[in-house]
């Protein structure tokens, strides 16, 4: 990513205005939840808040949309600012593994994490002998790690090392209305939607 990126700009939408805070909990897939628990309880630090089976049935009135399985364990931790981070324990041998490129997969999620917190996860991480690429300055001033978990999920630590506590996330990646057009116009020559999708930025 270069400079032309040109980041760190005004919106005009304010948060209050957003329709979501964030996520609630994000639903993972896992076949061994004792390791899975072991690796974020005690490498990542992300704190047990509830273990539990999901119902009988398969049906969405009964399992309300979970896997098509009857009492899996469903277990979920605490990963900061009040979201949660879960997992679904499929039985062995049941499903393949994902790939993580397949259309409509998680790529992979980024945690924002503090300047402390991110040394802190490298010596985890090496601390238990494994492994991470890194740290990359992936925009101007903002810097990743990236890992794997043992379910061979794709994570990222990522954090602004200037930012004191809170990161500022949203606002150190906004564009300029005009750098976006930029690149929407690669998608689109239609000014009036040009528009329509760039109102927030400034
Ligand atoms: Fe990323």
């Amino acid at each position: 990513m270069d400079a032309s990126t040109n980041t760190g700009h005004g919106r005009k939408t304010e948060a209050c205005e957003i329709p979501f805070r964030g996520i609630h909990h994000l639903a993972l897939t896992t076949d061994n939840m004792k390791m899975t628990t072991e690796f974020y309880v005690n490498v990542l630090g992300m704190p047990l808040v509830h273990a539990m089976k999901v119902p009988e049935g398969v049906g969405i009135n009964e399992n309300r949309g979970n896997p098509p399985y009857e009492c899996i364990r469903h277990y979920f931790f605490d990963m900061g600012n009040d979201s949660l981070w879960a997992f679904f324990e499929i039985p062995k041998g049941e499903k393949p593994k994902t790939d993580r490129d397949a259309l409509g997969g998680m790529q992979h999620v980024a945690f924002a994490v503090t300047k402390d917190e991110f040394d802190a996860i490298q010596h985890r991480l090496t601390d238990q002998n494994l492994e991470f690429d890194g740290p990359v300055e992936i925009l101007p001033g903002i810097f990743s790690i990236y890992f794997y978990d043992p379910n061979d999920i794709r994570l990222e630590a990522c954090c602004k090392p200037s930012e004191r506590g809170h990161q500022n996330v949203v606002e150190s990646v906004t564009q300029t209305k005009a750098v976006a057009i930029r690149e929407l116009r690669t998608l689109s020559t239609d000014d009036n939607w040009l528009d329509s999708v760039t109102e927030n930025l400034e």
